[in-house]
């Protein structure tokens, strides 16, 4: 055996939701590296252009599908598309996520007593409601592959406290547990259910924190190896738990997150410039 090959995927039917940029592009990108056919969804088509083509370049098929996780029926509207766009799902990354934003887009970082109740009800409706929906869409298609897996992008701040980002961190904690009651309900159908938890990823949604020094500076300070994470960094934790590399490991939640969550008790003593959010 080249235990290589167990990080191939050929001839899978992939569906990678928030494909258009940042981690969800990368991932499906190197699900083509390893095979797969993959559709790709985000809210606008154009806005896949450059991973279709990347797809594309790499000799497989991609499929554009769009829809706003914020609406119903669209989760269960964009698996049951793939699903018919590809004649079955034997992979599904759910990336597709948000944090709280304002109207013109920029990130809305506020401790829970300051934070307005709709922008909860938003990051709850598109970061955990749409996922119960897409599962639950996923199941019959997922159950009719002989290599099922469902990846929910989750995060460390599901696993750690983070003071700002009160409802992204509960919906990603969620995610978790979502993996691990559907890992275990599903096993016998043959479905592997697992989540993967990066850490700090520069990608645009982290741009306003890692663009800027005091707050990027203190967010790093917190990571045993004292920096960001590229989305290149993340992918191979997907693909891992996406390809028969992985065909016993189900209901996991797999951290890459430079040493974040693991509890050192303050015992490690790397400096830490003070809170920006001390004030708060
Ligand atoms: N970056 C990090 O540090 C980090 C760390 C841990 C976990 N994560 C998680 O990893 C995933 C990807 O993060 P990222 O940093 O790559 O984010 P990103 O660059 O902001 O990309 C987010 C993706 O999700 C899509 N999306 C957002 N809201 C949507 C909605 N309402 N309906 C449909 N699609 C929607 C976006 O598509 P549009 O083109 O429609 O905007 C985009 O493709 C997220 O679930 C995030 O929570 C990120």
């Amino acid at each position: 055996m080249n235990a290589m090959n167990l990080f191939r995927l050929d001839g899978a039917r992939a569906l990678v939701t928030g494909a258009s940029r940042g981690i969800g592009k990368a991932v499906a990108e190197a699900l083509a590296d390893a095979g797969c056919d993959v559709v790709v969804t985000a809210r606008t088509p154009s806005a896949l252009d450059d991973t279709v083509r990347a797809v594309e370049e790499r000799g497989r098929k991609a499929v554009v599908l769009a829809g706003d996780l914020a609406e119903p029926g669209v989760a269960a509207d964009l698996v049951d598309g793939a699903s018919a766009a590809l004649g079955g799902l034997d992979v599904v990354v759910h990336n597709a996520g948000t944090l709280p934003t304002a109207e013109d887009g920029s990130p809305l970082m506020a401790p829970l007593q300051h934070a307005r109740q709709q922008d909860w009800d938003t990051v709850v409706t598109v970061n955990l409601n749409a996922t119960a929906a897409l599962c639950r869409a996923a199941h019959p298609h997922l159950a009719d592959s002989d290599r099922a897996s469902l990846v929910l992008m989750s995060s460390v701040a599901g696993l750690v406290g983070t003071p700002m980002m009160e409802a992204y961190a509960a919906t990603k904690a969620a995610q978790v547990s979502l993996a691990r009651s559907l890992a275990v309900g599903w096993a016998r159908q043959g479905i592997r259910v697992n989540a993967l938890c990066p850490g700090w990823t520069r990608t645009d949604m982290t741009a306003f924190a890692s663009g800027t020094g005091p707050l990027s500076d203190w967010l790093t300070s917190h990571v045993p190896l004292g920096r960001w994470a590229t989305v290149d960094e993340v992918v191979g934790g997907a693909l891992f738990l996406a390809s028969p590399a992985a065909s016993f490991v189900t209901g996991h939640a797999l951290v890459v997150d430079g040493g974040l969550a693991v509890p050192d008790g303050g015992l490690a003593g790397y400096p830490k410039p003070p809170s920006p959010f001390a004030a708060a």
